[in-house]
């Protein structure tokens, strides 16, 4: 089976995960397998984003959330750094038109200010112009990493304690996650990694505490329709039980159909 209508049919559009997150690795490995330079793997990466925020909206998916930069990433060579901020810069400038078209809301996340001045001028430029949007919401994780993303969190808590804004008491798990980011966005339901590697590297630690979790060997640069629509179906092949046992939600998806 390789034509993507195959795997359309077989989806269930009323079952689409809310919220996909995905860690977009091998741009590198791509690059090097065609003995191309690091950086054209990136360029390369940027149309395999195009493509997922196309079938994201098409899907029907409220947000997709991309991680494009770690904090860790501010620490290899240089010259990728610059290449990279500057590709960022470019892409979204160049994609703008279309998002607004798409009725895509842009949303940063991440350790904006460290971002180059040109690069974060056209970010932000484009997360303010897309502000009035109301479909796709497309989360960019720049500079970002959950460990710093939790650690300002309770930087930002602690002063409102001290200024007593707020009683420690009413510290619940929806307030201190209000104190995040990616706040008022739902927790992801499904976390798709590609290039093989089966770790998380510090992204949304305290979001995916429920979600599904989908590898997948596909480098970035070649994640097209066909392979989001095979995590697509995974996911809706899994039980997602929350704690609870399998006849438990066996018996509140049947109450659900009887309404
Ligand atoms: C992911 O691709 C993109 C970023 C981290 C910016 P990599 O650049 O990590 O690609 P590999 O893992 O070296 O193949
Ligand atoms: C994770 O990829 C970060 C992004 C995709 C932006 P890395 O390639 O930096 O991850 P590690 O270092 O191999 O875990
Ligand atoms: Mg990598």
């Amino acid at each position: 089976m390789d034509n993507l209508q195959e795997y359309l049919d077989r989806l269930d559009m009323t079952r689409m995960p809310r919220h996909v997150a995905i860690i977009m690795d091998g741009n590198g490995r791509w690059a090097k397998q065609r003995g191309r330079d690091r950086s054209e793997g990136h360029a390369e990466g940027v149309t395999s984003v195009h493509r997922a925020v196309e079938f994201s909206s098409d899907m029907g998916i409220g947000y997709l959330t991309l991680y494009a930069f770690s904090t860790e990433n501010w620490n290899r060579p240089q010259t990728e750094v610059d290449a990279l901020m500057h590709l960022i810069g470019w892409a979204i400038e160049r994609e703008l038109p279309e998002l607004l078209e798409n009725n895509v809301r842009i949303r940063l996340i991440g350790d904006i200010d460290r971002i180059p001045e040109e690069a974060r001028r056209k970010l932000l430029n484009s997360q303010s112009a897309t502000a009035h949007c109301t479909g796709l919401t497309l989360g960019m994780c720049l500079s970002y990493s959950s460990r710093w993303e939790i650690t300002e969190a309770a930087r930002i808590l602690a002063r409102k304690v001290k200024e007593c804004d707020i009683d420690p008491e009413n510290i619940t798990e929806s307030v201190f996650a209000d104190h995040l980011n990616t706040a008022g966005m739902p927790d992801p339901d499904l976390l798709i990694r590609t290039g093989g590697e089966e770790r998380i590297s510090n992204f949304l630690l305290w979001q995916i505490a429920y979600s599904e979790l989908y590898f997948t060997d596909v480098l970035w640069p070649e994640f097209d329709k066909i392979e989001y629509a095979k995590a697509l179906l995974d996911f809706q092949k899994r039980e997602r039980r929350f704690g609870k046992t399998s006849e438990q939600v066996a018996k509140a998806d049947d109450s659900k159909v009887g309404n």
